[in-house]
């Protein structure tokens, strides 16, 4: 798409295009110093809050917090994508769109096809260790330790990387340089130049691999997890050219290939709940690669079935996790449309539960999961209390943000009528975009934000508004995120910890994709790199960050990142230590482990 319009083409037309001449046209505009002002096209007024800066090409709105360059306002105004938005452009100023024959698609699609092709390599490499290499047999001890038949590690295509720093160095690339390059970059090999021993060497050892497969079945990446109680439990592949682990489901691919027409799908959590679930002729569940469920995890799916359900844990994480999850679902609740939410006993995952309860109760509990309404209205009313007049009129306050999230239909309005029946008010959609309110005792962190993706919050001890203009402050990761596309120079000095992607923290998602689009146009400056940003699906809260009329300081951000993150990983490794501690109590009463009458599979795999 983006990729057959060579970039420096979108520099050249942005410096040749004047942002007033593009959006005079569209909104009326009235000169204020040096800036121009009126009502913005992106929410209703009556007072004027957009303004257009001619000396930094961009337009801001203060009531809505709409943002960005020409190309982003065309994107917004005239509601096309970003392509469409550079030809209306370029036609604005009289220059065609070179597109080069698509050499540069050529190019990067034939470096895919590499990449694809040696990471089908390494999963048949690693599968072949499975049945033939000489330390094989602790590996399939395990995986008939936790109840796979060899059927079922076969579907899933698992396999096996042997211990020792070079397997798959020397058996897949060789000497070849090129194919070692390829290695590195599809995230199996490590490069430690400091390392002098082994300054290349395999990224997996010694541990059972999953490989992950996108919707064609062809393998992007992959996890491994370990044998025993060895850190990190599960290693995974990085972020690549081809791997984006925000989007990506595990298990969607099989489960696809399994069912005809599935009626909904499960959200779960880890590698082997899917696995189990399908180990138990459960074969509907995807699992999110390590992160939070996106926007675009549930495009995906609700473009299949009608229904997902999301087990997640009973426990406080479980619910602020199903809190989030829930917000990405509503503005996707489109009318047919149905989201669950399953809450499992503390200490269970689905693999657990099935395991314990077996296939047919753990699919009557799925029938039995939480609706979206019942979930919602459950949660906001545990924090204020409507049975008293002044929790009524905080639900309602509370409530309707969210709610306006939703697609226009019944759906709404039925939410709707909902909140006027628990509060005894007559609430009506409100036709002017409804400004979100923070609560005033917020209850789990999660809940407390309605935050949207990369929106700025608002701090909870200052008031949000002073002096009429907006006092935000930005999570570490966005104040990155500001860094790296003002100063992508810096983008070396930029070293990302292997597990960051686990982290659960404000934006982060969004950081890792900036950094992987300025990864792959390493040369771009801010004006490409916020081009190519609006084609994501992060554009519009990126255009946030360039519209605010301050900047935030750029000396110490990275040191404040080291800080964040190291703080965040701690927490997060601790964490994983005491979960596996609980889990390993728990596995140590074997009644919880093998369920009487599962059969040992043949284990041809
Ligand atoms: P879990 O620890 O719940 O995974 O983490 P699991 O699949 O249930 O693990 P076991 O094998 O039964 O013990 C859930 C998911 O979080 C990611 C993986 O994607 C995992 O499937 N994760 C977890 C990591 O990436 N690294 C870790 O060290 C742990
Ligand atoms: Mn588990």
């Amino acid at each position: 798409m983006a990729g057959l319009i060579p970039s420096r083409f979108i520099d050249e037309l942005l410096s040749r295009v004047d942002i007033l001449d593009v959006i005079e046209p569209r909104v009326k505009l009235r000169k204020t110093g040096k800036n121009y002002s009126g009502l913005c096209p992106f929410h209703q007024e009556k007072t004027p809050s957009f303004s257009v800066q001619p000396e930094k090409q961009f337009y801001y709105c203060f009531g809505c917090g709409a943002g960005g360059n020409a190309l982003g306002f065309l994107m917004n105004f005239d509601n096309v994508d970003f392509v469409e938005a550079v030809e209306r452009l370029a036609k604005s100023v009289g220059v065609e769109v070179p597109r080069e024959d698509g050499g540069y698609q050529k190019q990067t699609s034939a470096r895919y096809d590499s990449l694809l092709g040696i990471l089908q390599e390494v999963a048949a490499f690693y599968q072949l260790q499975l049945r033939q290499h000489s330390g094989r047999q602790r590996a399939v001890d395990y995986l008939k330790k936790r109840g796979l038949s060899g059927e079922v590690a076969r579907d899933f295509a698992l396999g096996y990387a042997p211990a020792g720093w070079d397997n798959v160095l020397k058996q897949i690339a060789g000497d070849d340089p090129k194919r070692r390059q390829l290695l590195l970059e599809g995230g199996l090999l490590i490069e430690n130049p400091e390392n002098q021993r082994n300054p290349l060497y395999d990224r997996f050892r010694d541990r059972i691999m999953y490989p992950i497969r996108d919707s064609k079945g062809r393998v992007i990446g992959f996890g491994g997890r370990v044998l025993g109680d060895e850190k990190p439990k599960y290693l995974n592949s990085p972020e690549t050219p081809v791997f984006h682990k925000g989007e990506e489901l595990y298990g969607l691919y099989e489960a696809r290939k399994k069912l005809r027409s599935p009626q909904r799908f499960l959200i779960v959590e880890g590698y082997m709940d899917v696995i189990a679930l399908a180990q138990n002729d459960i074969y509907n569940a995807v699992a999110t690669l390590g992160t939070a469920t996106s926007a675009a995890h549930l495009k995906t799916l609700f473009k299949l079935v009608p229904e997902i359900v999301f087990c997640f844990d009973g426990d406080n994480a479980g619910r602020e996790a199903a809190w989030r999850a829930l917000q990405q679902a509503l503005p996707l609740m489109e009318d047919g449309r149905s989201a669950r939410f399953l809450f499992l006993p503390e200490g269970q995952d689905p693999d657990s539960q099935v395991r314990s309860i077996g296939a047919t109760a753990f699919t009557a509990s799925l029938g039995a999961a939480l609706g979206l309404a019942d979930f919602f209205f459950d949660t906001l009313a545990a924090r204020c209390n409507p049975t008293t007049l002044e929790g009524k009129a905080q639900l309602a306050k509370l409530a309707q943000p969210f709610l306006e999230k939703l697609p226009k239909g019944v759906y709404k309005q039925l939410m709707f009528d909902q909140l006027s029946r628990l509060t005894g008010l007559r609430i009506e959609q409100p036709t002017t975009p409804v400004v979100a309110v923070a609560p005033a005792t917020p209850g789990w962190q999660g809940a407390a934000a309605p935050a949207d993706f990369g929106q700025p919050r608002a701090p909870a001890s200052r008031p949000a508004v002073r002096g009429g203009r907006p006092r935000v402050e930005w999570s570490p990761c966005m104040r990155l995120v500001n860094l790296v596309i003002r100063k992508p120079e810096l983008l070396h000095e930029i070293t990302i910890p292997e597990d960051l992607g686990e982290l659960r923290i404000p934006d982060l998602d969004l950081l890792l994709k900036v950094l992987e689009i300025a990864r792959a146009c390493p040369d771009s400056g801010t004006e490409e790199l916020m081009s190519r940003l609006y084609a994501s699906p992060y554009g519009v809260q990126l255009t946030q960050l360039f519209g605010k009329e301050f900047f935030t300081p750029t000396t110490g951000i990275l040191e404040e990142f080291r800080g964040t993150l190291e703080l965040e990983l701690r927490k997060h490794r601790e964490t994983r230590v005491l979960q596996d501690t609980r889990r390993r109590l728990r596995e140590s009463n074997p009644a919880a482990v093998t369920p009487p009458g599962q059969p040992d599979g043949p284990w041809r795999v």
